[in-house]
């Protein structure tokens, strides 16, 4: 048992609702997130998960203006979208919010206003492109040009998505107006200005001292560091977005979306606290040295979760930095990076209508990103699901349920006298479990379900040596005790499983009861064992590539 149970805040990338998200955001967040959450719940620790959709922002405004509709309805249709996407995949939130919510807005410009005070924000006259066709300044997304970086004609103004620098405007060469299409100019505009460089000492410093963080992820923020942390502006000449608490830049401006949509880690931890009647609770996550954040991100989103962040909360004060932000790589689609934007991969409703949740959720998991970028296809999914899932885990279930059902009358077997090879099993088992717990806790969800799988391999070899089929014709007791021994071997590779697959670990609460904690539990004998069904049905991938062209 947990002797010492921590709190461990689970704070997951907030999704722009601005188009649907795909398997690749899939792999990359949500779901290590959640087997991340359900492994430290089932090791007793106190665990508090958030995230939200990101309301605001140039995605929602480009989006809204495209389709000729308000910034508000494309938010309601993409944020109910998500919402629903999360409950068909049961993805385990203890708070799933908004930044729209009075309280995110409170909580930002709390943090505004005590930076201000402190120092670490400024205001500043910059030149910013202005489009002189249509009369306004072009925040991000409405500039496009060519990435200064890698030559990427299509960059947009904050980011180039080909080599996944964050920009600035300014940077582009041959910029155009997404308004117009001609080319702005550059004029005056007044901003307020996160004074980064304060914190470059303090993040380099910090920096240094992480142990186990992925080497990616370390290796990219401390190059930030090292190429000079520069003073960003925190607002937009855009009229959709948090108002700024202080009045004195006139209209028509706002805080820039990637400086409030990080605070909504902190705004999600005390909206939940309050729906608690606790209204303080979310301290408990935030400070102190027993308190761990973990924080599940694309590696898009690196720079704002290792070093704008936790520069903001260095000159807020009184706050946890990151533990860890296991940011993993990209999932390309059959080869091309999938995004959201430019329409490629399947949209997570699409894998959904697809694939059973536990299949969707294995196949990704097997493939997660977590050190170099993988590849995914409909054919890949179905293979994982069909070759290993199904046949190696699903199958194994059902043999042994249905043995379990000939030979000891649909009961839980006697242990009886096991025999070494027996006892070779469930250590075996046994052991499995810690290594797959010592791998969830250093985020190698990937090594973690392998490990769970060489588990229900190792029931299957077991039982092909052991021939319990056969041994009941001549010595039913022996088959017994090996079906007992198969039976306790299989609820122990249903607990590793089960941070991975919840919606089949649930159905097997009969016999084996609910997964309750990291161990493996002798079942009670004379329990009744309910009729086996296959747990995962197998995929027929020309029906569904069929399904799919028409
Ligand atoms: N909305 C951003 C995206 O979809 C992610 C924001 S994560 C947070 O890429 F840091 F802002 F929370
Ligand atoms: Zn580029």
């Amino acid at each position: 048992m947990n002797s010492s149970p921590s709190p461990v805040l689970v704070a997951v990338a907030w999704p722009y609702a601005s188009g649907s998200r795909h398997l690749g955001h899939l792999a990359g967040a949500y779901l290590p997130a959640d087997v991340f959450a359900r492994y430290q719940r089932l090791i007793g620790n106190r665990v508090l998960m958030v995230s939200g959709s990101d309301t605001h922002g140039t995605p929602i405004t480009v989006r809204a203006d495209a389709e000729g509709v308000t910034p508000a309805e494309i938010v309601d249709r993409y944020h109910n979208e998500f919402v629903a996407d999360w409950e068909r995949l049961a993805i385990s939130w203890d708070c799933y919010t908004t930044t729209g919510t009075e309280n995110h807005t409170a909580v930002v410009q709390d943090m505004f206003l005590r930076l201000l005070e402190k120092g670490h924000i400024d205001k500043r006259i910059s030149e910013q492109y202005y489009d002189t066709e249509v009369g306004r300044f072009l925040p991000d997304r409405y500039i496009e040009g060519t990435c200064p970086h890698c030559g990427y004609t299509e960059a947009r103004g904050d980011q180039c998505e080909d080599c996944g620098r964050t920009l600035d405007p300014e940077e582009l060469l041959d910029p155009r107006s997404k308004f117009s299409g001609s080319q702005p100019e550059l004029r005056s505009t007044e901003h307020f200005y996160l004074r980064l460089t304060d914190f470059e000492e303090v993040l380099g410093q910090w920096l240094e001292e992480r142990k186990g963080w992925r080497r990616h992820v370390l290796n990219f923020s401390k190059g930030w560091i090292e190429e000079g942390l520069q003073d960003r502006a925190i607002t937009r000449d855009l009229d959709w977005g948090i108002e700024i608490p202080v009045d004195d830049l006139g209209d028509g401006k706002r805080i820039y979306v990637w400086f409030e949509a990080v605070i909504g880690y902190l705004s999600a931890s005390k909206e939940w606290a309050e729906a608690q009647g606790t209204s303080e609770a979310w301290r408990e996550w935030w400070e102190g040295d027993k308190a761990r954040s973990v924080y599940f991100i694309g590696k898009d989103n690196i720079p704002f979760h290792t070093i704008i962040w936790p520069g903001m909360l260095s000159g807020y004060g009184g706050l946890n930095l990151p533990t860890d932000v296991p940011a993993n790589q990209y999932v390309t689609f059959k080869g091309g990076k999938a995004s959201a934007s430019r329409g490629v991969g399947l949209t997570i409703g699409e894998g959904l209508d697809l694939f059973e949740p536990d299949g969707l959720r294995y196949a990704l998991a097997a493939n997660l990103p977590e050190q170099s970028d993988t590849d995914i296809s409909v054919e890949e999914i179905a293979r994982r699901i069909n070759e290993e899932l199904a046949a190696t885990w699903g199958n194994l279930v059902n043999r042994v349920l249905s043995m379990v059902h000939k030979t000891c009358d649909g009961q839980v077997p006697e242990p009886g006298d096991r025999l070494p090879e027996d006892m070779a099993l469930l250590a075996t088992i046994d052991a499995s479990l810690v290594t797959a717990g010592q791998q969830l806790e250093k985020v190698e969800l990937r090594a973690a379900l392998r490990t769970g799988m060489d588990g229900a391999a190792a029931v299957n070899a077991y039982l092909n040596a052991t021939e319990p089929w056969k041994v009941a014709k001549e010595d039913p007791e022996r088959a017994k005790v090996i079906l007992g021994t198969a039976l306790a071997a299989v609820g122990g590779v249903r607990v590793a499983l089960a941070p991975y697959l919840p919606f089949s670990t649930e159905i097997l609460n009969d016999p084996f009861g609910p997964v309750t904690g990291w161990q493996r539990e002798e079942l009670t004998p004379g329990l009744p064992v309910g009729k086996p069904s296959p747990l995962f049905a197998k995929v027929d991938l020309g029906e569904l590539l069929a399904d799919q062209e028409s």
